[in-house]
């Protein structure tokens, strides 16, 4: 196998440069199909172009960029990520896995490199799911896992997510189109931060992803009585914001003391009041629980919608739960670990496998293709947040272990 090694220089000013786009004093606000979004796609494109690939936007709006192999009978090898971020955010979440597999298409251009295979870099839409809630909506199209629910999606506005695809050159009315097989892409890579504390805390430079963790999330309704907050008595309240209180602690406790499920967060709360002299009436939740074993977050729901009767009972509310995400965990197969591990290899630097507690487009993937991660260090495991931040080292050496992970999979798959 060829011996190439990708500029980290390059690497890391073009990162820098895309952490630009939607940057503010409050963290990243690069949110799928705003401005900043539409801005990075556009840069994103011309690098693409520059490293000789050929671009379209399918239906979902995923940017797929390609450049032939010698056979072109084979079915690509892709790698991709997203670039679109959560609010207040950081630099390198989904970034890195994009500009790293640029860098490696780049190296290609420049060295002349034809690999047997076509190579494709993917930009998945959506895959945060802030403003509609329909995370990996790329990857779920492109791997034919939408749902009724992706059609139909809206944001707090009623505006409709479909009205916004067109924004980045997709098609809602299309999206039966998205849907890619096996025989289109035979292998999928995705290099990612690990957005967790293991690697950084282990001094270890790479990570070779186990799994991808389940997620459900839930929109959770409270409904009590909106009163005056003076003249109302203390007892016979009936309080949406007491009742929401009692039902976050819950969902803690269930992870944190019950260990019933990994992890459980009760990430937005509204009062639809919001007034200090007024009884809150009326209180939505998001809420999701993870767990790599989907057993686990069956136990979750039950756990979650007995507690919620108990807090109807005794504070005399109505609670209402939808759960509108269940992504399937998904294991990464041992073939394709070993692939990393010998990627990896071939830098001389130290790994250790670990599963992900963050969702990524590969969760999706792995429905379609043999899907594989590369994880690097997120300094103090923090991510999700301003201060998320990989050193240049790190991204290089993961941008590095994606490219000999490219080269062994052209020979292999
Ligand atoms: O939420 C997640 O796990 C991912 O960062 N979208
Ligand atoms: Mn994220
Ligand atoms: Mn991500």
């Amino acid at each position: 196998m060829k011996t190439l090694n990708i500029n980290s220089k390059r690497l890391n000013q073009t990162l820098s440069e895309l952490g630009t786009i939607g940057s503010t004093s409050q963290g990243m606000q690069r949110l799928a199909f705003t401005q900043y979004d539409i801005e990075a796609r556009d840069m994103t494109l011309s690098l693409m172009s520059g490293a000789g690939l050929n671009t379209r936007i399918d239906t979902a709006g995923n940017i797929i960029a390609r450049k032939e192999g010698t056979s072109p009978d084979l079915a690509a090898i892709a790698l991709g990520s997203h670039i679109d971020t959560v609010p207040n955010g950081g630099k390198y979440d989904g970034a890195l896995g994009v500009i790293g597999a640029i860098e490696v298409a780049q190296i290609l251009e420049d060295t002349q490199t034809k690999l047997r295979h076509p190579l494709e870099i993917v930009v998945f839409t959506n895959e945060e799911g802030t403003r509609f809630k329909r995370w990996l909506f790329g990857s779920r199209a492109m791997a034919g896992l939408l749902e009724p629910d992706d059609e139909t999606a809206a944001d707090e506005e009623g505006i409709p997510m479909s009205s916004r695809l067109g924004d980045i050159g997709g098609n809602m009315l299309q999206i039966s189109k998205a849907p890619r097989g096996r025989s289109e892409i035979a292998a999928y890579f995705e290099l990612h931060i690990e957005q967790g504390p293991e690697l950084h805390q282990s001094g270890i430079p790479i990570g070779v992803v186990t799994g991808i963790t389940g997620r459900w999330v839930y929109g959770v309704e409270i409904i009590g009585v909106a009163n005056h907050a003076g003249t109302t008595p203390m007892h016979g309240r009936r309080d949406a914001l007491v009742s929401a209180s009692q039902l976050v602690l819950a969902v803690q406790s269930l992870a944190s003391e019950l260990e019933i499920c990994r992890v459980g967060t009760v990430g937005n709360i509204q009062s639809y009041t919001n007034a200090a002299n007024v009884i809150p009436g009326r209180i939505s939740l998001g809420v999701e629980f993870r767990d790599v074993d989907m057993r686990c977050l069956a136990e979750a729901d039950q756990e979650f919608h007995k507690i919620a009767k108990q807090i109807e009972q005794t504070e005399g509310v109505n609670i209402t739960i939808t759960r509108f995400e269940n992504t399937e965990s998904v294991q990464i197969n041992q073939s394709m670990q070993n692939l990393v591990e010998q990627a990896t290899d071939l830098t001389g630097l130290n790994y250790k496998h670990l599963p992900s507690g963050a969702g990524h487009d590969a969760q999706a993937m792995a429905n379609i293709t043999d899907a594989a991660m590369v994880f690097v260090p997120s300094v103090n495991g923090i991510s999700h947040a301003p201060d998320e931040y990989s050193t240049p080292e790190d991204c290089a050496n993961g941008a590095q272990v994606l490219l000999n992970l490219l080269m062994l999979a052209d020979e292999r798959v």
